[in-house]
Protein backbone atom coordinates (compact mmCIF):
# COMPACT_ATOMS: atom_id res chain seq x y z
CA UNK A 1 0.00 0.00 0.00
CA UNK A 2 1.07 3.33 -0.70
CA UNK A 3 1.62 5.86 2.03
CA UNK A 4 0.54 9.70 0.77
CA UNK A 5 0.79 12.60 3.64
CA UNK A 6 -2.02 14.29 3.74
CA UNK A 7 -0.81 18.24 4.76
CA UNK A 8 0.71 21.26 2.93
CA UNK A 9 2.80 21.76 6.36
CA UNK A 10 6.66 21.63 4.44
CA UNK A 11 8.24 20.83 7.86
CA UNK A 12 5.70 17.66 7.99
CA UNK A 13 6.49 16.57 4.62
CA UNK A 14 9.90 16.54 4.67
CA UNK A 15 10.11 14.75 7.92
CA UNK A 16 7.53 12.06 6.50
CA UNK A 17 9.94 12.02 3.12
CA UNK A 18 12.93 11.69 5.25
CA UNK A 19 11.83 8.44 6.99
CA UNK A 20 12.03 7.08 3.50
CA UNK A 21 8.59 5.71 2.98
CA UNK A 22 6.55 8.87 1.62
CA UNK A 23 4.94 8.13 -2.31
CA UNK A 24 2.96 11.12 -2.72
CA UNK A 25 1.51 13.89 -1.19
CA UNK A 26 -2.72 14.99 -1.14
CA UNK A 27 -3.30 18.79 0.31
CA UNK A 28 -6.60 20.27 -0.27
CA UNK A 29 -8.13 23.79 0.17
CA UNK A 30 -8.23 23.97 4.21
CA UNK A 31 -4.96 22.41 4.05
CA UNK A 32 -3.67 25.65 2.14
CA UNK A 33 -5.52 27.98 4.46
CA UNK A 34 -3.94 26.35 7.33
CA UNK A 35 -0.73 27.26 6.25
CA UNK A 36 -1.85 30.82 5.74
CA UNK A 37 -0.85 30.43 1.62
CA UNK A 38 -2.69 33.13 0.22
CA UNK A 39 -3.27 34.16 -3.79
CA UNK A 40 -3.04 31.55 -6.91
CA UNK A 41 0.51 32.31 -7.42
CA UNK A 42 2.04 31.69 -3.44
CA UNK A 43 -0.02 28.67 -4.02
CA UNK A 44 1.20 27.64 -7.57
CA UNK A 45 4.60 28.35 -5.47
CA UNK A 46 3.85 25.85 -2.58
CA UNK A 47 2.75 23.18 -4.91
CA UNK A 48 6.17 23.51 -6.77
CA UNK A 49 8.01 23.10 -3.54
CA UNK A 50 6.09 20.22 -2.46
CA UNK A 51 6.82 18.67 -5.41
CA UNK A 52 10.86 19.15 -5.45
CA UNK A 53 10.92 17.71 -1.95
CA UNK A 54 9.14 14.25 -2.48
CA UNK A 55 9.64 13.96 -6.61
CA UNK A 56 6.37 11.87 -6.08
CA UNK A 57 2.41 12.35 -6.66
CA UNK A 58 1.27 15.71 -4.87
CA UNK A 59 -3.00 16.38 -5.45
CA UNK A 60 -3.95 19.79 -5.74
CA UNK A 61 -7.38 21.04 -5.86
CA UNK A 62 -9.10 22.82 -8.58
CA UNK A 63 -11.31 25.66 -6.65
CA UNK A 64 -13.84 26.60 -10.06
CA UNK A 65 -16.69 24.24 -9.58
CA UNK A 66 -18.03 25.03 -13.28
CA UNK A 67 -16.39 22.63 -15.90
CA UNK A 68 -14.97 25.65 -18.10
CA UNK A 69 -12.84 27.02 -14.44
CA UNK A 70 -12.04 23.66 -13.45
CA UNK A 71 -10.07 22.82 -17.26
CA UNK A 72 -8.72 26.43 -17.01
CA UNK A 73 -7.57 25.82 -13.34
CA UNK A 74 -6.66 22.18 -13.70
CA UNK A 75 -4.52 22.62 -16.80
CA UNK A 76 -2.55 25.64 -15.23
CA UNK A 77 -1.73 23.07 -11.95
CA UNK A 78 -0.97 20.22 -14.17
CA UNK A 79 1.73 22.41 -16.08
CA UNK A 80 3.34 23.52 -12.94
CA UNK A 81 5.22 19.67 -12.31
CA UNK A 82 4.64 16.55 -13.58
CA UNK A 83 3.87 15.02 -10.37
CA UNK A 84 1.02 17.23 -10.05
CA UNK A 85 -2.04 15.41 -9.65
CA UNK A 86 -4.96 17.48 -10.55
CA UNK A 87 -7.50 17.42 -7.72
CA UNK A 88 -11.12 17.52 -8.52
CA UNK A 89 -14.57 17.23 -6.84
CA UNK A 90 -17.20 14.70 -7.40
CA UNK A 91 -19.69 16.57 -9.02
CA UNK A 92 -21.49 16.04 -12.49
CA UNK A 93 -19.16 18.88 -13.73
CA UNK A 94 -16.06 17.53 -12.08
CA UNK A 95 -16.52 13.96 -13.81
CA UNK A 96 -16.74 15.70 -16.81
CA UNK A 97 -13.29 17.33 -16.38
CA UNK A 98 -11.86 14.13 -14.88
CA UNK A 99 -12.86 12.62 -18.53
CA UNK A 100 -11.31 15.67 -20.15
CA UNK A 101 -8.60 15.15 -18.16
CA UNK A 102 -7.84 11.23 -18.52
CA UNK A 103 -7.93 12.07 -22.24
CA UNK A 104 -5.03 14.48 -22.20
CA UNK A 105 -3.28 12.27 -20.45
CA UNK A 106 -3.78 14.15 -16.66
CA UNK A 107 -3.60 12.36 -14.06
CA UNK A 108 -6.89 13.42 -11.48
CA UNK A 109 -7.85 12.62 -7.66
CA UNK A 110 -11.47 12.70 -7.60
CA UNK A 111 -12.06 13.89 -3.98
CA UNK A 112 -15.31 13.78 -1.58
CA UNK A 113 -16.24 10.06 -2.33
CA UNK A 114 -18.64 9.37 0.14
CA UNK A 115 -20.45 6.42 -1.44
CA UNK A 116 -20.02 3.33 -4.35
CA UNK A 117 -21.91 5.37 -6.85
CA UNK A 118 -19.70 7.93 -7.33
CA UNK A 119 -16.42 6.05 -7.34
CA UNK A 120 -18.10 4.31 -10.08
CA UNK A 121 -18.58 6.99 -11.86
CA UNK A 122 -15.08 8.34 -11.37
CA UNK A 123 -13.74 5.41 -12.77
CA UNK A 124 -15.70 5.93 -15.68
CA UNK A 125 -14.58 9.08 -16.44
CA UNK A 126 -10.68 7.59 -16.22
CA UNK A 127 -9.74 8.88 -12.59
CA UNK A 128 -6.17 8.06 -11.80
CA UNK A 129 -7.44 8.02 -8.02
CA UNK A 130 -10.85 8.17 -6.25
CA UNK A 131 -10.92 9.02 -2.45
CA UNK A 132 -13.28 8.05 0.12
CA UNK A 133 -13.37 10.30 3.02
CA UNK A 134 -13.37 7.13 5.70
CA UNK A 135 -13.11 9.62 9.00
CA UNK A 136 -16.28 11.73 7.85
CA UNK A 137 -17.95 8.86 7.02
CA UNK A 138 -17.25 7.91 10.62
CA UNK A 139 -17.91 11.04 12.29
CA UNK A 140 -21.87 10.92 11.43
CA UNK A 141 -21.91 7.21 12.17
CA UNK A 142 -21.46 5.85 8.97
CA UNK A 143 -18.64 3.25 7.93
CA UNK A 144 -16.08 4.76 6.10
CA UNK A 145 -13.66 1.80 5.87
CA UNK A 146 -16.69 -0.58 4.78
CA UNK A 147 -16.78 2.18 2.10
CA UNK A 148 -12.99 1.71 0.95
CA UNK A 149 -13.57 -1.92 1.05
CA UNK A 150 -16.76 -1.72 -1.25
CA UNK A 151 -14.87 0.57 -3.76
CA UNK A 152 -11.86 -1.78 -3.81
CA UNK A 153 -14.51 -4.85 -4.21
CA UNK A 154 -16.16 -3.15 -7.21
CA UNK A 155 -12.90 -1.88 -8.85
CA UNK A 156 -11.38 -5.38 -8.72
CA UNK A 157 -14.36 -7.09 -9.86
CA UNK A 158 -14.92 -5.00 -12.89
CA UNK A 159 -11.11 -4.46 -12.99
CA UNK A 160 -10.73 -0.85 -12.99
CA UNK A 161 -7.30 0.64 -13.16
CA UNK A 162 -8.60 3.83 -10.59
CA UNK A 163 -6.64 3.77 -7.56
CA UNK A 164 -8.72 3.76 -4.57
CA UNK A 165 -6.91 6.13 -2.19
CA UNK A 166 -8.32 6.07 1.49
CA UNK A 167 -8.66 9.65 2.67
CA UNK A 168 -9.67 11.70 5.82
CA UNK A 169 -7.00 9.16 8.03
CA UNK A 170 -7.71 10.50 11.49
CA UNK A 171 -5.52 7.69 13.13
CA UNK A 172 -3.23 4.75 12.88
CA UNK A 173 -5.84 1.79 13.22
CA UNK A 174 -7.83 3.65 10.37
CA UNK A 175 -4.85 2.63 8.13
CA UNK A 176 -4.36 -0.72 9.65
CA UNK A 177 -8.07 -0.87 8.56
CA UNK A 178 -7.61 0.33 4.85
CA UNK A 179 -4.79 -2.04 4.27
CA UNK A 180 -7.11 -5.01 5.65
CA UNK A 181 -9.72 -3.61 3.14
CA UNK A 182 -7.56 -3.86 0.17
CA UNK A 183 -7.00 0.18 -0.56
CA UNK A 184 -4.19 0.72 -3.09
CA UNK A 185 -3.07 4.44 -1.25
CA UNK A 186 -3.80 6.21 2.58
CA UNK A 187 -3.68 9.71 2.74
CA UNK A 188 -2.49 10.03 6.36
CA UNK A 189 -1.40 12.57 9.22
CA UNK A 190 1.84 12.66 10.19
CA UNK A 191 0.72 11.18 13.65
CA UNK A 192 -1.05 8.56 12.04
CA UNK A 193 1.70 7.68 10.29
CA UNK A 194 4.58 7.71 12.82
CA UNK A 195 1.65 5.89 15.18
CA UNK A 196 2.40 2.74 13.48
CA UNK A 197 6.27 2.73 14.51
CA UNK A 198 4.56 2.47 18.32
CA UNK A 199 4.79 -1.02 20.41
CA UNK A 200 5.58 -1.27 24.22
CA UNK A 201 7.21 -4.72 23.11
CA UNK A 202 9.69 -2.63 21.14
CA UNK A 203 10.49 -0.48 23.54
CA UNK A 204 10.95 -2.72 26.21
CA UNK A 205 12.65 -4.78 23.89
CA UNK A 206 15.24 -2.78 22.97
CA UNK A 207 16.07 -1.39 26.63
CA UNK A 208 16.56 -4.94 27.44
CA UNK A 209 19.06 -5.46 24.31
CA UNK A 210 21.18 -2.64 25.20
CA UNK A 211 21.28 -3.42 29.14
CA UNK A 212 22.30 -6.51 28.01
CA UNK A 213 24.83 -5.26 26.09
CA UNK A 214 25.92 -2.92 28.52
CA UNK A 215 26.99 -5.44 31.55
CA UNK A 216 29.35 -7.41 29.20
CA UNK A 217 30.25 -4.22 27.35
CA UNK A 218 30.29 -1.54 30.19
C1 LIG B 1 -7.47 14.46 1.29
O1 LIG B 1 -7.40 14.14 0.15
C2 LIG B 1 -8.70 14.97 1.91
O2 LIG B 1 -9.00 16.24 1.46
C3 LIG B 1 -8.50 14.93 3.41
O3 LIG B 1 -8.01 13.64 3.75
C4 LIG B 1 -9.72 15.29 4.21
O4 LIG B 1 -9.47 15.02 5.57
P1 LIG B 1 -10.39 15.58 6.76
O5 LIG B 1 -11.72 14.92 6.65
O6 LIG B 1 -9.66 15.17 8.01
O7 LIG B 1 -10.49 17.08 6.57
Amino acid sequence: MKFFIDTANLEQIREAHDLGVLDGVTTNPSLMAKEGIKGIKNQQKHYVEICNIVQADVSAEVIATDYEGMIREGMELAALNPHIVVKVPCIADGIKAIHYFSEKGIRTNCTLVFSVGQALLAAKAGATYVSPFVGRLDDICEDGVALVAAIVRMYRFYDYKTQVLAASIRHTKHIIECVDAGADVATCPLSAIKGLLNHPLTDSGLQKFLEDYKKVNG
